[in-house]
């Protein structure tokens, strides 16, 4: 049975990297119910560019933990899900994206009409400019974020990882030579029972602004 949720400043306080996880796997609820609050990410257009793949199988985590410098977080965890993205997913979910938002009474139909002539010329125009994985990168870093507070929420440790060799990590996904696939983060997830200790943050004024940025 899954905890009573934290609220969500409770999981965002409560939140920690944590490298030491307990081999005590994640309840099949636990993953199903972190992973509905992951994909109910928003994303640009809804295009929903994310690929998640859980890695739980003994070999594919001994595989993933060389492609992460051997971070140990990877062979702790009883699982890692791996943060990939399509960058090309857009052009065959478009039209079932348009046509579910339509369905649920979300978007009228001139709207989805604007989407239908918007969503190519501006996604050709990332293309061109290079910029096509960075803005699926966000939208997928997006959800990472949404996974990790919701993990957090019923009790459960994660740690973002941005320590891992592309080209191993779509290895061990079985996209080695999928030129539309990037990895966005690689978030193991797990039970741990150390309590850990916040590293701090910057005094405000160095991070939050108003109404300019100065130095
Ligand atoms: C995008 C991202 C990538 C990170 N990559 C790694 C990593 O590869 N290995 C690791 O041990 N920690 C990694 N971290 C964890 C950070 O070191 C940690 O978030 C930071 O020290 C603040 O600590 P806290 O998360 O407990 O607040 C990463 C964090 C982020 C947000």
């Amino acid at each position: 049975m899954i905890q009573k949720p934290l609220s969500v400043p409770e999981a965002i306080d409560k939140r920690r990297s944590t490298k030491d996880f307990s081999s005590t796997p994640v309840s099949q609820e636990s993953l199903e119910e972190i992973l509905r609050l992951t994909v109910s990410a928003p994303s640009s257009w809804n295009l929903q560019p994310w690929r998640i793949v859980i890695i739980d199988d003994e070999n594919d985590r001994e595989k993933l933990h060389k492609a992460c410098f051997h971070q140990r977080q990877i062979l702790e965890a009883p699982l890692t899900l791996v943060f990939a993205v399509d960058h090309k997913s857009w052009e065959s979910d478009m039209e079932p994206i348009i046509a579910q938002a339509h369905k649920e009474g979300a978007w009228p139909e001139e709207y989805c009409e604007i989407a239908r002539q918007a969503i190519p010329g501006g996604q050709n125009a990332l293309e061109n400019a290079g910029l096509l994985r960075e803005y699926a990168i966000k939208d997928a870093m997006i959800a990472a974020t949404q996974c990790v507070l919701a993990a957090t929420s019923i009790g459960l440790k994660t740690t973002f990882m941005n320590g891992w060799m592309e080209p191993a990590v779509k290895a061990v996904i079985g996209a080695a030579d999928q030129e539309n696939i990037s990895i966005a983060v690689l978030v193991p997830l797990g039970h741990a029972a150390e309590t850990l200790t916040n590293p701090g943050r910057l005094p405000r004024e160095r991070t939050v602004f108003h109404s300019r940025l100065t130095s």
